[in-house]
């Protein structure tokens, strides 16, 4: 069968399918393919395997017609159409579990690094400013002792709050559920919408992109935060509606921000490129060598499975394997 693998990803990724023994097609672009090319493999291919920055969308699914599996390089799958794959019976798969330490770990830098100012002072310091220390140079806030609100109690969010426990931290979180496991772990409350914005001192978001949570953070949500409040999000973009958050940083709305994602990756708006509150990194909550590899045989495990008949150990949509 034909495997096209939308991007370079590392090994043991490509060994694997290699040795399949399946026909295998590597993008060696680095951020994946052009629209029209992704388009053009898709033809013959029989599995993809698809980086988050591939959309597989229903004109994608239509130009593929021999499609089993879409295999999902990333816990998120908000790239692909699972209801269009679904009615298809294209087996959709993702990447949990393998990626939580590593975006849990990203999640807390950020909060370091926003409240302890690392970047801006950072930048200050090679640009050869520091010129003595001094009692007022770069005060930030203590993280220790403070009260961390997680939006989203999954995996990620309950490894953050794990994390920040040890910090002395308090926890609060707003889920659909209850998650007891969160509780047990870290004696975490579970608080309404309303709480969470009103409580936290960092509010860090774990929430999957949906219809029901584009824009959880926009205007209304910021004024309704503490001035001091520090907003860190690694989950997706489109959670936060980046003009309103720039207009809020600038504004002194809220105190700063780390953000890993953004609404329209890879732009990132102008505004919150001119704040110095704001500590901007390139989508890298997973990006570690352990992580990637790891990412890499999960991904290769699900197509290979889907391709030969066995139930895929990570699927989206598993209801395609029931009927
Ligand atoms: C994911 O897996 O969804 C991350 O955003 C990228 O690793």
């Amino acid at each position: 069968m034909n495997i096209y693998v939308a991007g370079p990803i590392p090994e043991p990724g490509p060994g694997m399918l290699r040795s399949s023994g399946h026909a295998v097609k590597f993008c060696a672009r680095e951020k994946g393919p052009e629209r029209g090319e992704l388009l053009d493999n898709l033809r013959d291919a029989h599995g993809v395997l698809a980086l988050l920055s591939s959309r597989i969308d229903s004109e994608a699914l239509a130009a593929a017609p021999r499609l089993k599996v879409v295999s999902n390089y990333a816990v998120g799958f908000d790239n692909v159409d699972v209801a269009e794959a679904t009615r298809r019976g294209i087996a959709v798969t993702n990447t949990p579990g393998v990626l939580t330490d590593a975006t849990a770990e990203l999640a807390v830098a950020l909060m370091f690094c926003a409240a302890r100012r690392i970047s801006e002072s950072e930048r200050f310091a090679r640009a050869g400013k520091f010129t003595g220390w001094s009692p007022n140079l770069f005060h930030g806030v203590l993280v220790t002792g403070k009260t961390l609100g997680i939006a989203g109690a999954g995996r990620i969010g309950t490894a953050v709050a794990r994390r920040c426990k040890g910090l002395g931290m308090g926890i609060i979180y707003f889920d659909e559920s209850e998650s007891a496991e969160l509780t047990k772990q870290t004696g975490a409350r579970r608080v309404s919408k309303a709480e969470l914005l009103a409580e936290s001192d960092f509010l860090s978001l774990h929430l999957p992109l949906t219809a029901g949570t584009r824009h959880f953070l926009a205007w209304n949500e910021f004024r309704a935060m503490k001035r001091t409040a520090i907003l860190i999000n690694t989950s997706r973009g489109p959670v936060v509606d980046e003009k309103d958050l720039a207009r809020a940083l600038s504004e002194g709305v809220i105190r700063g921000a780390g953000l890993d994602v953004y609404e329209e990756e890879p732009e990132i708006n102008s505004g919150l490129k001119s704040l110095e509150n704001a500590v901007l990194v390139p989508h890298i909550g997973s990006a570690t060598v352990e992580t990637r590899a790891k990412m890499a045989e999960v991904a290769a495990a699900n197509l290979l499975d889907a391709l030969s008949g066995r139930k895929p150990q990570f699927m989206v949509n598993p209801e395609v394997w029931e009927k």
